[in-house]
């Protein structure tokens, strides 16, 4: 089955990763992987729905069906069975309206006259996309719950600080580290709870640690609060193997220096303890998705850890976030 995924542009490169990692997670298979700065498109044996639920950075989730030259999206368009069923075309690309308007119109009008327009709620869902040169119809298999992630936002939780991730960006980070729905996963620098909200939704045994009790308490009442289950305790980075053994993965945002609070440790020596301690917790294999401020910072990951992708966010002038996967090879 070939799915498209309209990426959602906010970073040339997490987005995609946010999905690949989704999808590994979750031991989907791949056959084919292609990509535009839109949309990435997978040829995939089977996937669950569960994987495709996951993704966080893209708008829509898509079956392909048919890539081409517009005559070929208009024949494609006239094979697709709709007898009795309600059905909606929608462009979304680099159209005017009254382009849009019109290609809308025209795969519309190819489309099986059994089925019948409904553009507020229809049961068939078709998207109409600019793919390079070509074009691409898809049938949406899912939109992404953005306006829920939105809803999650640290502003609108009962505990919150500035410092927590965008619930989208705690999500995608989940996705980096690769822990399966099913998985154990843990943040030992768990602030107000985003990353623990957003692993404790997709399934996962959630643990989250902090070396301040006020964030753990927070962290366990925004759980209650939506419902989630997880485990959460006061340690410091690196007592954190004493309350645990190993975990699948871990998923944490550190405190990235002057802003946040290491208790007057410079954070390189934070750093090193806290990989010290990812490497004592995870099996061989198993993934760390850490956002890190410095270049210096990943040397010290890497020191422990294998690096296998990052990528690099501007916040303001002398801020800089890098959202890296990490894994342990030995
Ligand atoms: C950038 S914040 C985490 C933000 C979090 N992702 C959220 O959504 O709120 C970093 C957290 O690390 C905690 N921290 C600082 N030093 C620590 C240490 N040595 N061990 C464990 N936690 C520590 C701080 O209390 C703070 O809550």
């Amino acid at each position: 089955m070939r799915i498209a995924f309209e990426l959602s542009g906010e970073h040339p490169t997490l987005p995609r990763a946010d999905v690949l990692g989704a999808l590994e997670a979750e031991g989907v298979a791949l056959r084919k992987v292609s990509f535009t700065p839109e949309l990435l498109i997978v040829d995939a044996l089977r996937p669950p729905r569960r994987a495709l639920e996951r993704v966080s950075l893209s708008r829509f989730v898509d079956r392909v069906l048919a890539i081409g030259a517009w005559s070929a999206i208009l024949r494609a368009a006239a094979r697709i069975p709709l007898a009795g069923e309600t059905f909606r075309v929608r462009a979304h690309g680099p159209f005017s309206p009254a382009e849009k308007r019109d290609l809308e119109r025209q795969v519309g009008g190819a489309m099986d006259p059994r089925g019948r327009v409904d553009l507020g709620d229809p049961i068939r869902d078709f998207r109409l996309l600019r793919h390079g040169g070509a074009f691409l119809l898809g049938e949406a298999l899912l939109e992404v719950e953005r306006s829920d992630m939105e809803a999650r936002k640290v502003a609108r939780r009962p505990f919150s600080m500035p410092i927590s991730l965008h619930p989208k960006l705690a999500r995608a980070l989940v996705n980096l580290s690769r822990c399966p729905h099913d998985g154990a996963i843990l943040d030992p620098f768990c602030g107000t709870g985003g990353i623990a909200i957003e692993a404790a939704r997709l399934g996962m045994t959630v643990f989250a640690s902090d070396l301040q009790e006020k964030m753990v308490k927070g962290t366990a009442s925004v759980l209650k609060h939506y419902g989630l289950k997880g485990t959460t305790f006061v340690a410091d980075v690196g007592e954190v193997h004493r309350h645990l053994r190993k975990v699948k993965a871990i998923a944490t945002d550190p405190p990235y220096g002057r802003a946040a609070s290491t208790r007057g440790e410079p954070p390189e020596d934070l750093y090193r303890r806290a990989f010290s301690a990812f490497k004592a917790l995870l099996p061989i294999g198993g993934y760390a998705a850490v956002v890190l401020p410095s270049e210096e910072a990943i040397r010290i990951g890497e020191e422990r850890l294998r690096l296998e992708e990052a990528h690099t966010m501007r916040v303001h002038q002398s801020l800089t976030r890098t959202f890296c996967a990490f894994v342990k090879v030995r």
